[in-house]
């Protein structure tokens, strides 16, 4: 078969101990199904900065376009915190996502089986969850203008919050092309009673949902979506939001779940180059501990088989070899209960692993 050439890069704080385990388990996906893939690791973030002095090095980008994915980690930490803007491990993120015009951010959110009561919320509330959001990543007020001045009175900065229809038609139409493959529901995510974008954005959508008539739409603020989502999460389906709202909203979704330590996500464009990374950061609270849960790393990899490679039956593998781990009742720290034994993310990443052995391919599927 083919070789998938795949860009690494583990970045800081908890990225590159996750990122061994999502390896292994990759591994493990060659030997089980067949499929070939070669790694080449990069520099991003704030490793970059001390290193060559940029976030994000031109071999680190060249790297991820030829690649035919990219998986990482995560960057940032407080050692970076006071640098100017373009010396940010964050900016290696913003500039991937911007270069390879990755515009559609998959966040699902899911409460697997046996983390009942893993959440801080009451277990009916959160009972059937399994939600995806979609967020625009590529433009918003991640990415117009920014500025600060010294004004006779004191200083003043600003950001600004753009938006071409062009850029909201494109992700509308990819969430409802999702919701139309899940429980066909689809909610719009915005601020339409104050911000101009926002009423831009809404009108896309219902021009946008004329094509999709089989899709139920609601449109819900931004502020009443966040209550709603601790009140009644299971009743979303697919959330299409813009870009900082859905950074927002997707942590909180972590918390249906029991953890931030088990979303995955895919960032995807017009072709198939993507890039997967686990919805959380670099938790530099736990860095270098060995206690990180690796499960999102692990199934931003499977969603990589899956978005970018096609690799249907070996993504399904990894993520119901993550969900038999869990429901076996192995736990990371965070998410085990107070005096509730926990395991480290070598021993969760080995689970996995092993676990992988009650998913053989199915011998009617030809390999590639
Ligand atoms: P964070 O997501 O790194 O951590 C928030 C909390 O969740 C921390 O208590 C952390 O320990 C915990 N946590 C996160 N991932 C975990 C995991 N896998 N297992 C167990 N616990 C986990 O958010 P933060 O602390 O606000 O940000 C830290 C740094 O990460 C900042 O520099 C930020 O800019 C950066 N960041 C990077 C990315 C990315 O690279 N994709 C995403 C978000 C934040
Ligand atoms: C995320 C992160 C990033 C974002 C930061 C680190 C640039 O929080 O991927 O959710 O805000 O998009
Ligand atoms: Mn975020």
């Amino acid at each position: 078969g083919t070789v998938k050439k795949i860009a690494v890069l583990p970045g800081d704080g908890i990225g590159p101990e996750i990122m061994e385990e999502a390896l292994k388990v990759l591994r493990k996906v060659e030997d089980q199904f067949g499929h070939s893939f070669q790694f080449t690791f990069a520099m991003a973030g704030g490793g970059a900065v001390d290193r060559v002095g940029n976030p994000l090095p031109e071999e680190t980008l060249s790297l991820c376009q030829q690649s035919d994915a990219v998986l990482l980690a995560a960057v940032g930490g407080p050692k970076w915190d006071n640098n100017p803007p373009e010396l940010r491990p964050e900016q290696a993120l913003l500039g991937l996502r911007k270069s390879l015009k990755l515009f559609a951010n998959l966040r699902p959110a899911v409460l697997f089986e046996g983390l009942e009561n893993a959440s801080t919320l009451k277990q009916e509330v959160v009972k059937g969850v399994d939600l995806l959001v979609v967020r625009e990543l590529t433009g918003g007020i991640y990415f117009g203008e920014k500025k600060r001045e010294q004004l006779e009175d004191g200083e003043q900065a600003t950001d600004t919050l753009v938006y071409h229809e062009r850029e909201v038609e494109r992700i509308v139409r990819r969430a409802f092309e999702i919701a139309r493959g899940r429980r066909k529901m689809l909610t719009s995510v915005d601020k339409a009673n104050i911000l101009e974008s926002s009423r831009l954005w809404r009108s896309v959508v219902n021009r946008v949902a004329l094509d999709y008539p089989d899709v139920q739409v609601e449109h819900v603020l931004v502020d009443n979506c966040a209550m709603q989502l601790i009140r009644r999460p299971a009743d979303f389906d697919v959330i299409v939001t813009e870009n900082m709202f859905g950074d927002i909203l997707s942590d909180e979704t972590a918390m249906l779940t029991g953890s931030i330590g088990l979303l995955p996500s895919a960032s995807l464009g017009e072709g198939t180059t993507g890039l997967y990374e686990p919805v959380h950061g670099s938790a530099p609270d736990i860095a270098g501990q060995g206690v990180a849960n690796p499960a999102a790393m692990i199934l931003s990899a499977a969603m990589m088989l899956r978005h970018s490679f096609g690799y249907e039956e070996a993504a399904t593998a990894v993520e119901k070899a993550v969900r038999k781990v869990l429901a076996d009742g192995h736990r990371t720290a965070d998410l085990a209960g107070p005096g509730e034994l926990a395991v480290g993310t070598e021993e969760f990443g080995d689970l996995v692993v092993e676990a992988m052995n009650a998913f053989e391919p199915d011998p009617k599927v030809p390999m590639e």
